[in-house]
């Protein structure tokens, strides 16, 4: 095949990745545990064709920049490696939300690219080796290459081979609900790529966060697989609050957190002693996601509503993995 389509979603992790054992093959220090999010995707198409003298890569329809076009470009050369070619491409990629607003999109980005690059190359190869290519572009990318409920695996391997997602169960293992409340639509400050360095390199709590994460994930695929919400809810604060406690501690330390998204965490605590069970998580940004149950979907999208600051909710379930739209040869 010289062109394909994918489309891969986002996803959130309830257990979080920060850090990394080796940034060269992007290896992650710890394990994480997602749930891949069916309202937002990126489609992405790869053409390789021998005319071209460069790679190209389009955003939205725009151009990308100099810095994601060579992003791009590092991660076809593992391609085209794997697959003994040289031709360069042309990388057409839309996401269906605002990039800037923070929302993973490179998890759905590298997942997308991975497999539309590698089917577009000839390569038809196993998820579990999307995954570990769909980390070198981004770690939170390689658990988007599956569905539903997703472990990511730190590995022990120095060349990554066994550092790959694997699923824990299906979307639709179990109804849940995550109600995103965007507070900016501002691009952040410091990325995580940047800001999981700065937390190794000068946080005192970094080894604790290391020593402590398997117990975490241990913890958290048990709930998940009893479906126990409170137990899952109560461990995704609790990695949420211990990742961003290390981010804080660091020096400068890292604030993702605007005032709004403190007003939502407090708002779904408050929701929690009104007997509706919700609990919070947040990324390297100032977005704040709301796991519950579809029964307490309405209320827990009124009360955010409600809180000034709060631009807009995007409620979804859990979704499908990275699949193909299309291929021609
Ligand atoms: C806070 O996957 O964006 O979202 O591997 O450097 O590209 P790189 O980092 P990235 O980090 C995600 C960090 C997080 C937590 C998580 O998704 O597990």
């Amino acid at each position: 095949m010289a062109q394909a389509t994918a489309r891969a979603h986002s996803n959130i992790a309830l257990i979080k990745y920060w850090g990394k054992r080796d940034s060269s093959l992007n290896l992650p220090a710890v394990g994480s545990i997602s749930v891949t999010l069916d309202a937002l995707h990126t489609t992405t198409s790869v053409h390789f064709s021998s005319e071209w003298p460069t790679d190209r890569v389009e955003l939205n329809q725009a151009p990308a920049d100099e810095k994601t076009t060579q992003r791009v470009s590092r991660f076809l050369d593992i391609i085209r490696q794997n697959a003994h070619i040289d031709e360069r491409a042309l990388v057409l990629s839309a996401n269906n939300f605002p990039t800037a607003a923070g929302l993973a999109s490179s998890a759905s980005a590298f997942a997308a690219l991975a497999l539309a690059a590698s089917t577009a190359a000839g390569l038809s190869v196993s998820p579990a080796q999307l995954s570990e290519w769909a980390r070198r572009g981004s770690g939170s990318a390689a658990r988007s290459i599956f569905g539903g409920f997703v472990e990511m695996h730190k590995g022990r391997r120095a060349d990554g081979r066994d550092a790959v997602a694997e699923p824990l169960a299906a979307a639709d293992f179990w109804d849940v609900r995550i109600v995103i409340a965007i507070t900016s639509e501002q691009a952040k400050q410091t990325g995580s790529t940047g800001g999981m360095e700065q937390s190794k390199n000068s946080s005192v709590y970094y080894p604790a966060w290391v020593d402590t994460a398997e117990e975490d994930l241990s913890a958290m695929r048990n709930a998940l697989l009893q479906k126990d919400f409170t137990r899952v809810g109560e461990l995704s604060e609790y990695s949420c609050l211990k990742m961003h406690a290390l981010a804080l501690s660091g020096q400068p330390g890292l604030l993702y957190w605007n005032g709004v998204t403190m007003d939502v965490m407090h708002a779904v605590r408050n929701l929690r002693r009104q007997g509706t069970e919700a609990y919070f998580t947040i990324d390297a940004g100032p977005q704040v996601k709301v796991l519950c149950l579809p029964e307490h979907q309405n209320t827990v999208e009124e009360a955010l509503q409600q809180i000034p600051g709060v631009l807009r909710l995007i409620t979804t379930r859990p979704g499908t993995g990275a699949h193909l739209l299309g291929e021609k040869a």
